[in-house]
């Protein structure tokens, strides 16, 4: 699947495979790399035809931007579709969310100097806040749009009414959502308006967070200060429920000499209610691995199978 795919109603065309670095720059949320290895995550992504990154303020709290606008120095920049987000304001000394105009066009200029570049290809507001009018705030991204600072508006983690109220004058170009095979709520109402209004979708977590790559088997055990333990996917019946039906992959991955991974992302390539799939990846074999699944095309018995097995 090398065909590209056009960011809602702006000018951004990229492949629909991108690479997601919330791992890339430590100091996260989530299990951090050293630079070294978040650098080689991103080269790999962009030597093996990834074109779209997706990073974030938040993810090693500008260090994920930092260390790709450094790799970036290395290639063809007008190649690359970078995407950001921000919302978390830490001005008072402790994080809230700010929407407001001026908060977004600091938050746009300091993604730039972060990323070295002098125009991002889509900006996200990473979170709603709880006081900015929506559509007041999409409506600076396209002050920011006119001015040539970033070139698609999107918004994250906004509800259905939170994005309708964002999309009033039509200027939403792209929403980032939880979405994978385990997470289908958007399916409902969300991504059919997202169709009708021609705005991008763009899922977060799609391989949920490795458990969708068949690495994992029932008995598994993870370390006490893992993260899993928190999540409710790798708990109880849950759990072992998902690993038998993430292991009826294998035979589809099999025939085309895949990974269950690669499969997983070929079913969103092929998926015509998402636009840009993006994985992370705490190894370059892993990065190396996903591109792969760019040359893999499922028949539409294996596409409809996969989709009945996790409805
Ligand atoms: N907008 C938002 O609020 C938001 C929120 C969350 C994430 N995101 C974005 O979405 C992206 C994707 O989410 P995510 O990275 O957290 O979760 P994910 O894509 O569901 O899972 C990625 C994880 O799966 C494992 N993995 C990846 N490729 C693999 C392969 N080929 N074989 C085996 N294991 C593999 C790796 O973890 P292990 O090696 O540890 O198993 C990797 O870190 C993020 O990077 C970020 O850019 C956005």
């Amino acid at each position: 699947m090398t065909e590209q795919v056009t960011i809602g109603k702006s000018a951004v065309t990229t492949r629909r495979l991108g690479l997601g670095t919330n791992a890339v720059g430590g100091n996260n949320l989530f299990p951090g790399l050293d630079d070294a290895t978040g650098k080689a995550v991103v080269r790999a992504g962009l030597d093996a035809g990834i074109t779209l990154l997706d990073t974030a303020f938040s993810y090693g709290l500008g260090h994920s931007e930092e260390l790709i606008g450094q790799v970036l120095k290395d290639y063809d920049r007008h190649q690359v579709v970078l995407a950001s987000k921000a919302a978390q304001d830490f001005s008072s000394g402790e994080k809230v969310l700010n929407n407001s105009p001026k908060f977004l066009r600091q938050a746009v200029d300091d993604s730039l100097r972060r990323l070295q570049t002098d125009y991002l290809d889509i900006f996200y507001i990473h979170f709603p806040d709880a006081q900015t009018p929506k559509d007041e705030a999409v409506s600076t991204l396209n002050d920011l749009k006119q001015a040539g600072k970033i070139r698609a508006i999107g918004i994250s983690n906004f509800n259905l009414a939170q994005v309708k109220e964002a999309n009033r004058d039509g200027y939403v170009d792209v929403v980032e959502d939880q979405f994978s095979l385990l997470h289908r709520e958007a399916e409902g109402d969300l991504l059919p308006y997202l169709q009708q209004q021609q705005i991008s979708f763009v899922p977060y977590y799609p391989l949920a967070s490795g458990l969708l790559t068949g690495k994992y088997s029932a008995d598994v055990t993870f370390p006490a200060d893992d993260l899993r333990h928190s999540n409710p996917d790798f708990k109880g019946e849950r759990y072992t429920t998902i690993v038998k039906k993430v292991a009826q992959l294998q035979p589809i991955a099999a025939a085309h000499k895949a990974t269950s991974a690669q499969v997983v992302l070929a079913w969103y390539m092929q998926n015509p209610q998402v636009g840009v799939v993006i994985p992370g990846a705490k190894k370059p074999a892993q990065v190396v691995a996903n591109a792969q699944a760019l040359a893999l095309h499922l028949t539409t018995a294996e596409y409809q199978q996969i989709d009945q097995l996790f409805k």
